[in-house]
């Protein structure tokens, strides 16, 4: 089936008879027989696991769901017009070619008369929701926020080796990850639909057939997780609970990262850490591509270019800057490398049908593919992975091509658990369990390490072990536009670290574009610029000092706002809250279900960037400075505006004006946002120093925080080694007081700093710690030099 191909639904058969078996109803027609369980998983899950009999081998080869809810309890299938399952959170009705799912909430999802049929191993489900109007989640896509009118197809693959001519457009798919969860939004109610299944699948949003949602699966394995809302935050905190929340990254991999394939001699290191220096731009990390190897064999290094990478990474170390090294899956074909022989005599390869190991083309040449999904492959690569990190003082892995890209070599020929398991069983989670193999290694290293990892492809759970970058991307205003919905998608989907490749991969940025571009995603959870050896160079200072200038703006404002987002990153670890978020996640307004240029960054900072070149915009010229125009709509409440340093109604949309120095970004009245205002010291920049930056805009009113606070290095937060402090800044015309509740097993922390936007009325602050004594500031500034203009009508 070529990509973008559907069955039609008249293609399917659909059954007439239906007959109760044990906990189980059994439906058939001419050329099928199915059985339908369902089981109550939580409180907030029920399974429908619809098994079609001409399928084989019916177990489930999904990672997906954590083992704790996999089994689940099965829910007694009562007799009547249709069968009746009641679990506690969901009732399904069952006829023989149709299925009525009613939530507690009321929300009803129905499929057509003819909702479910069966095409050889193909399966159908047609669900009849024309009062559906968004459509989200979907984990990694293009194309808009809301897919409602498009269609996407779950099958792992390596964009830029399969599209040469177009992936720079904006409409590609399939892409790199596979996560088929659907957030349907009827109503003012969410629910998740989730297919666990790890192969080939096709979900349409009423593409082929307006007001129908419709799921193809197209080897016979159905199991479907209906997942309660009713708002889209509880969908994806369930969803979070059922796949996992991620683990919190070490500090460093919150700071900027400069890639670039091509960086090859330590010379160019040394020399990237130096100009990083010279121009003022913090800095965390710098990435070695493939360069960095020796004729691409995996587990080596170049030692004509980087004779000692120990000693390299170590003195980058020393400056604030760590390293992560590209590890592709593919090990070189070649007898007499020590990878590939250890391998081969540990027989942990993946096989063909001929019982060989099966051969792929990718950088090396002829190459073969660790089995990750087996233990003995896992142990024998986190093995691997290990001695290479210690040994080269190397501080995180990069994990590409694992889509997985195997050239001109047809991937299906992969064969799993040595050639009994068919490859489409594992395909979309080659590179969730590459993931995992490698997280392995880090545990071996140190159990207290926070691992590091990044990946390009995964599947649904791949934030148990690694973030994810959004592949290949091209140097091109659209791409720039697209990076919003995906990452809040995949965020939605359980990956809320992840990000583009700023600046874009592919092509050759501008300047206006490269300005724009890290505006825009400075506040990204992954923030890493990136690009193709023949690109045209785009490091910060490549386009001379206005882009410098312009650049160092926001990567200060990033490094300031760390403790922030170690906040959000905290979060999302409790809760599964994503870090970039839609506004819908926070407010709950119809027309944001279509909101593709703004964002929140945790619950407090909103984000309207530029994403358009100059030369499409509207603009004005304002006390001489030219000024793009372009619409930002501010949910209910008020935001304070910090570039114009003033308040603004919300529950409207402005045309709103900014010039290549600034970044319109707003703060929700009542936020409370940690500010880090010490040196900033690369990688090592401290996260527990910070200033309280509070947003209040009138006498008598309050704003509040949790915080969470624990040494920001080792995993001792998992097992209870934080403090939460619950932080409430109060105010009256002429007093602001500020209260701290910690609790936990820490030392309590220093919270006074207190810092005033937008409060001119205040004169004075008094804490529980400190003396009532002058505030710091009011009115300050993030990011911006321009002088306030008044707002265009
Ligand atoms: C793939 C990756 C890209 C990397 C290149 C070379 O295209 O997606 O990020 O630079 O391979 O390793």
């Amino acid at each position: 089936m070529l990509f973008g191909q559907k069955v039609h639904p008249l293609s399917f058969e659909y059954a007439t008879r239906s007959v109760v078996k044990a906990d189980a109803v059994e439906i058939s027609a001419d050329s099928f027989k199915a059985r339908i369980r369902c089981d109550a998983i939580t409180d907030f899950c029920t399974r429908l696991t619809v098994e079609n009999l001409n399928v084989k081998d019916p177990r489930n080869y999904s990672d997906g769901i954590l083992d704790q809810y996999r089994q689940g309890s099965p829910v007694a299938a009562v007799r009547g017009k249709r069968v009746h399952f009641a679990a506690p959170s969901a009732t399904i009705d069952v006829g023989p070619s149709s299925l009525a799912i009613t939530l507690p909430q009321g929300l009803t999802i129905e499929t057509t008369a003819d909702g479910f049929g069966f095409n050889g191993l193909k399966t159908i489900f047609n669900f009849d929701v024309p009062n559906a109007t968004g459509f989200h989640g979907f984990g990694e896509r293009t194309k808009r926020f809301n897919k409602s009118g498009d269609s996407m197809e779950f099958h792992t693959v390596d964009v830029m080796g399969i599209w040469p001519h177009t992936y720079w457009r904006d409409d590609l798919d399939p892409t790199y990850v596979s996560i088929p969860l659907a957030i349907l939004r009827i109503g003012n109610q969410c629910c998740g639909l989730y297919f666990d299944s790890p192969e080939r699948l096709v979900m349409d949003c009423g593409q082929m057939r307006p007001g129908h949602f419709i799921v193809q699966s197209m080897d016979g394995h159905n199991h479907l997780y209906l997942i309660n809302g009713p708002t889209l935050r509880d969908v994806v905190r369930n969803f979070a609970t059922l796949t996992g929340r991620a683990e919190l990254p070490p500090a460093w991999a919150i700071g900027y990262h400069q890639c670039r394939w091509g960086y090859e001699t330590a010379e160019q290191f040394e020399a990237l850490a130096a100009d990083f220096a010279r121009h003022d731009l913090p800095l965390s990390c710098l990435w070695y591509d493939i360069d960095y190897m020796d004729e691409y064999r995996v587990f080596t290094w170049d030692k004509k270019d980087i004779p000692r990478p120990r000693k390299l990474n170590d003195s980058l170390k020393r400056q604030g800057i760590k390293t992560v090294t590209i590890i592709d899956p593919g090990v070189k074909l070649d007898p007499g490398y020590s990878v590939y022989d250890s391998g081969k005599a540990a027989g942990i390869f993946c096989k063909t049908a001929s019982g060989r190991d099966y051969v792929g083309q990718v950088w090396p040449g002829d190459t073969v593919f660790p089995d990750f999904t087996q233990e003995a492959a896992q142990e024998w690569w986190a093995g691997h992975v290990a001695h290479f990190l210690a040994e080269a003082s190397v501080d995180g892995a990069w994990l590409d091509m694992n889509d997985p890209s195997t050239g001109w070599c047809d991937a299906d020929d992969m064969l799993f658990d040595g050639g009994a398991i068919p490859h489409s069983r594992y395909h979309n989670q080659f590179g969730h369990f590459m993931a995992k193999a490698t997280w392995l290694a880090f545990e071996k290293l140190d159990p207290q390490r926070r691992p590091f990892l990044l990946t390009r492809s995964g599947f649904t759970g791949t934030q148990r072990y690694s973030a994810i970058w959004t592949g290949d991307n091209d140097s091109n205003w659209s791409h720039l536009r697209m990076s919003i919905p995906c990452t809040i998608n995949l965020g939605l989907s359980g990956v809320a670290f992840n990000g583009p490749d700023v600046g874009g991969f592919a092509g050759n940025t501008t300047p206006e574009l490269l300005v724009r571009w890290y505006q825009a995603g400075f506040l990204f959870p992954f923030f890493r610029n990136h690009a193709v050896f023949n690109s045209k160079t785009q490091e910060p200072w490549q386009f001379g000092p206005g882009v410098t200038d312009r650049v160092r703006d926001v990567l200060h404002t990033r490094y300031r706002l760390l403790p922030y987002l170690y906040q959000c990153f905290f979060h999302n670890h409790l809760t599964g809250d994503p870090i970039l978020r839609p506004l819908l996640y926070e407010f709950d307004e119809r027309e944001l279900e279509n909101l593709d240029d703004q964002y929140m960054v945790g619950a407090s900072i909103m984000a309207a960037p530029i994403v358009q070149s100059d030369a499409q915009g509207d603009f004005i010229v304002a006390g001489g400075v030219r000024r793009q125009l372009r619409h930002v709509t501010f949910p209910a409440g008020w935001w304070y505006d910090l570039t114009m340093g003033q308040w603004i109604e919300g529950g409207r949309t402005i045309r709103y004006a900014a010039s290549m120095d600034e970044v319109p970004l707003f703060v929700r009245e009542g936020a409370i946002i940690p500010w880090h205002n010490g040196a900033l010291e690369n990688g090592d920049t401290p996260l527990d120093d910070f200033e309280l930056h509070v947003f209040l805009r009138t006498p008598s009113s309050q704003a509040a925080a949790i915080l969470y606070l624990d040494d920001q290095k080792t995993r001792k937060y998992l097992t209870g080694d934080y403090n939460t402090a619950a932080v409430t800044i109060s105010v009256t015309n002429t007093e602001a007081t500020l209260e701290v509740t910690e609790t936990g097993p820490r030392k309590p922390s220093k919270l006074d700093r207190v810092v005033f936007y937008g409060a001119p009325f205040l004169k004075t602050v008094a804490s529980p710690r400190s003396k009532p004594r002058k505030l710091k500031a009011a009115h300050r500034r993030w990011v911006s030099k321009n002088l306030p203009v008044t707002y265009p009508a």
